[in-house]
Parts: structure tokens; C-alpha cells; sequence
């Protein structure tokens, strides 16, 4: 059977997810591709932790590794970080190879970047798992949303702030507590600012903001609060009214520019992000022809992470090369 020659950059959260979700899913992936896809090598930083990875597979900290090996098909990528997370990916396209991102800091600001040089290319640039995690919205909107012309966009983009906020109205929960709850849990990181400030909805926005309007608003003009001075006290008042705060992504055409916020909404039951709780996501599109349509999932994690990436691949990988120029 043809092998499928895949390197994967990161082994952490995500990285082990898809190691093992291409193991365990191999005969699935088999049925749909023809072909075995085997991870023959693994991007890491830190040489001397111990890893749970095949014997024959390559492990490096050196990505000019990654890029000797020959025929290599794609490169999943799951760094952190901008750099040099834009580099490696922009090597492995040059070299050929379709490249698999989750990582969202990086995409939101090369993405569009990436996408170019991948059709030049005719290679796939897949992005799914960078926004919603395990939602797929990015094929959704892309695939499923080719006419219709998208007015908004709302979501609940960051899975830890919005488990905060649920743990506050349903326990009566301090900010502190919940946040504390959340990283018992493993949902938030040991520096949770990138959740409760606000910034990694934000890059999903922009990701968001590309794929729907073709464009980005200006960087500096998104009104981008967090959850953190939100009291249990102000949770408690809303529940008296029958309302709930949701930490809201939202983007819409303002005339000729484009207005994005990221912030605490105080929404009523009608709201399609009212019942969104604990670490769910949801993203609501409003367009001309279906009215509104809201999709929701886990938008983070090992596994669900894993699972965006993997179909991405498997789909972006059934794609005729020389139809890559229509990619989005
Ligand atoms: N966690 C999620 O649920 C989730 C969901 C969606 C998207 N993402 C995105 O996926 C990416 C990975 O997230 P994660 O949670 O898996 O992170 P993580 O657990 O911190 O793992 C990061 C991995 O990347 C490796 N790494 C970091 N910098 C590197 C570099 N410069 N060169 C080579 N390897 C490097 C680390 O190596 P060592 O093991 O040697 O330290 C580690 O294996 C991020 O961009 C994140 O935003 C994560």
C-alpha cells in the first residue's frame, strides 16, 4: 500500500493527540486515503524529556532534519508561537509538502501569507484546528457557505473563559476560584492571560475575519476586553434578570470597514450563545440565504484538536492538486 510520509512539529497537548489519533484511527484513514499514513519524524524542543514515540521514529530539534527527508507528503504543525512556527511552515510548503496548522498566534497573522505561497505551491494549507478546536467551522464556512453572503459573525471562541464564567453563576464561584477550578481541570494554562484577557478569541476573530470578509480590521481598532473584573456579584444580578455574560467574538461590515469586538455580553435566552457553557464553543454566522446557523463543540483539548486537524488533512489531501488555486 502507498505510505503517506508525515512529520509532525510539536509534542505536546495537541502533537500527541495526532501521533495517536493517526495510530488508532489508521484503518479509517486507510479506507479513505488508499494509502497508510505514517509519522516518520517528530519536531521537538526539549531533547531530553521522555516521550511515548516509536523507536523507528526520526525525533529532532533540528527542522533542517524535517525537511531532508525525502518525499515527505505533509507537515503537522502544533508549536506555539509566531516563530518560528511561519518559517518551518513556509520551508515545508516550498519543499512541497501540505502543511496542517493549530496554531492560531501564527495563523492570524501569516495565514493569508501561508495560503499564497501554498497555492503557488499547489500545495493544501489546512487550518482548521486553529479556530473552535474541534468545531469545524473553518470547512463549514469555506465549503458549505460559498454563496451565501455573511452579514456577522458572533462566537464564544475561548473555552477557558467561558468555563470561568459558567462556574461562576452555577457555583458562585470568585473569578479566582473558578480560574483555579479551571486549571485543576487542565482547561486553563499555568499563565492563563491569553484566555481571560481576551487575545487568543482575538486571533481566532482575525482568522475568522479573513476566511468570511477576505480581510482583517485593523489590529488596533478591535475593542478587546477580558473577563478578569467581572465580578460574582455582577453574575449573580444577571442571574436575577434571567441573563448570562458570555465572553463574545464578534464581527460585522460597518460600511466600507470592518468592526470587531472581543468582550462580556450580557445576553437573554433567545441568544444563540446563551446556553453555550463550560468549555464549549460556538460559532453563530448570520448570511443572506440560510438566515442564521450556529455550530457548536468542544474547542480545545488532545483529542478534539487532533480530530480538526486530521480530517483536515484527509480532506485537504483528496483535493486534486491543481485545484488548490480555488483554495481559500
Ligand atoms: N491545546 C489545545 O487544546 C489547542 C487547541 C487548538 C490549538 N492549539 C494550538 O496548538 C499548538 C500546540 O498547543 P499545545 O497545547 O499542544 O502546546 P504544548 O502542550 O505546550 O506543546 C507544544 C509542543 O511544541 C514544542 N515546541 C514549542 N516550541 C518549539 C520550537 N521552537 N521548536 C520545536 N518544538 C517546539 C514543545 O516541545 P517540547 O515538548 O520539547 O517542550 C511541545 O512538544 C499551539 O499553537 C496552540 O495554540 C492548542
Amino acid at each position: 500500500m502507498t505510505k503517506i510520509k508525515a512529520a509532525l512539529l510539536g509534542f505536546g497537548t495537541v502533537g500527541q493527540g495526532v501521533y495517536e489519533a493517526i495510530k488508532s484511527h489508521q484503518e479509517k484513514l486507510q479506507e479513505r486515503l488508499v494509502a497508510e499514513v505514517e509519522i516518520v519524524a517528530v519536531l521537538i524542543k526539549e531533547p531530553y524529556k521522555k516521550r511515548e514515540i516509536d523507536p523507528s521514529v526520526l525525533i529532532t530539534t533540528n527542522f533542517e532534519d524535517i525537511l531532508n527527508i525525502p518525499d515527505l507528503d505533509v507537515v503537522f504543525e502544533a508549536i506555539v508561537g509566531e516563530t518560528p512556527s511561519f518559517t518551518y511552515l513556509s520551508k515545508a510548503i516550498e519543499k512541497g509538502c501540505h502543511v496542517i496548522t493549530a496554531n492560531k498566534v501564527m495563523f492570524a497573522k501569516y495565514g493569508k501569507l501561508l495560503l499564497e505561497k501554498g497555492r503557488k505551491k499547489n500545495v493544501y494549507v489546512g487550518y482548521e484546528a486553529t479556530t473552535a478546536g474541534g468545531v469545524p467551522i473553518i470547512r463549514t464556512i469555506s465549503q458549505q457557505l460559498q454563496v451565501n453572503d455573511i452579514q456577522r459573525v458572533q462566537a464564544v471562541l475561548n473555552g477557558t473563559s467561558n468555563f470561568i464564567l459558567t462556574e461562576m453563576r452555577e457555583k458562585g464561584l470568585s473569578f479566582q476560584k473558578a480560574l483555579e477550578s479551571a486549571q485543576l481541570h487542565g482547561y486553563a494554562e499555568a499563565d492563563p492571560a491569553n484566555d481571560i484577557e481576551g487575545k487568543d478569541a482575538f486571533f481566532k476573530l482575525m482568522i475568522l475575519s479573513d476566511l468570511v470578509f477576505g480581510a482583517q480590521p485593523d489590529w488596533d481598532a478591535v475593542e478587546v476586553e477580558g473577563i478578569q473584573h467581572i465580578t460574582v456579584e455582577d453574575i449573580q444580578a444577571a442571574k436575577t434578570q434571567h441573563l448570562r455574560y458570555k465572553h463574545i467574538a464578534d464581527i460585522y461590515r460597518y460600511g466600507r470597514t470592518l468592526k470587531a469586538s472581543v468582550k462580556p455580553v450580557l445576553v437573554a435566552p433567545d441568544h444563540a450563545l446563551y446556553s453555550i457553557e463550560g468549555v464549549e464553543n460556538a460559532v453563530t454566522i448570520y448570511a443572506s440565504l440560510v438566515d442564521k446557523i450556529t455550530i457548536s463543540g468542544p474547542g480545545a483539548g488532545k483529542f478534539p484538536t487532533a480530530s480538526a486537524m486530521i480530517e483536515d488533512f484527509v480532506s485537504g489531501y483528496q483535493i486534486p492538486r491543481y485545484q488548490f488555486t480555488l483554495n481559500i
